[in-house]
């Protein structure tokens, strides 16, 4: 089955004070999701931001939020973040003692119920949970900083869960996170990536230019 490509700009590396516009250009360049990292300074070390940002980004933006829980026991929050306008919601596996159950909560919502793996977590451990999710996200840096390089040991892991998805016929989606450039996209969709999530490689200089490179090479490629 041919998962459609799309582009997720994370406004981490936004300019905030000009948060509109940027997101806008993002979405004139092509991009078809925003994604939106919460950080909670436990599970990783940084604090980002939260519920009420969310809630003004969703009044401003018709594009579907991809948002991305770096938070420990991410299920206290599940129904802030569905009221707040998450339309994907992504939990970490190593934040959670019991996944399924979360996961299962998150579709009782009506939201795509989506599942991060961080670099140490082996696919192993979450295949069985993939007939329960819509998306996976293989972090390709360790998760908590935008503008890192990204692992190539993380690749072999897209390119196994690709192959079990492919197998099964599961709808999920596979969204890889962290140090994906123009210069290197090609890698991460070669091993089987679909949603291509993209911080500093957009919102530094021209969004629009920046979204429209990325769109042009997820055609080619
Ligand atoms: C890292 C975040 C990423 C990050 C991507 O913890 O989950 O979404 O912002 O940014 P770049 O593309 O700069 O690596
Ligand atoms: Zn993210």
């Amino acid at each position: 089955m041919k998962r459609k490509r799309r582009l997720a700009p994370s406004i981490l590396a936004a300019d905030f004070m000009h948060l509109q516009e940027q997101v806008d250009a993002a979405i004139a360049g092509g991009a078809e999701m925003l994604h939106f990292d919460v950080m909670d300074g436990v599970f990783v070390p940084a604090i980002s931001f939260g519920m009420p940002v969310l809630k003004s980004v969703k009044k401003g933006c018709a594009i579907p939020l991809d948002v991305h829980l770096m938070i420990t026991q991410p299920e206290r929050y599940v129904t802030d973040f569905v009221r707040c306008g998450a339309d994907i919601l992504t939990v970490h596996y190593e934040a959670m003692k019991q996944p399924a159950r979360v996961l299962e909560e998150i579709r009782t919502w009506g939201v795509k119920a989506g599942l991060a793996i961080s670099p140490e977590t082996a696919p192993e451990e979450v295949r069985e949970l993939l007939p329960q999710i819509d998306q996976i996200t293989v972090m390709t840096v360790r998760p908590g900083f935008g503008g890192q390089t990204y692992i190539p040991e993380c690749i072999e892991k897209v390119r196994t869960i690709a192959a079990w998805v492919d197998e099964a016929g599961y709808a999920v989606d596979i969204e890889v996170d962290g140090g994906v450039k123009h210069d290197n996209i090609d890698v991460f969709l070669e091993a089987g990536a679909n949603v291509i999530v993209t911080g500093s490689a957009v919102f530094s200089g021209d969004v629009k230019q920046n979204a429209e490179i990325f769109l042009q090479k997820m055609q080619e490629i």
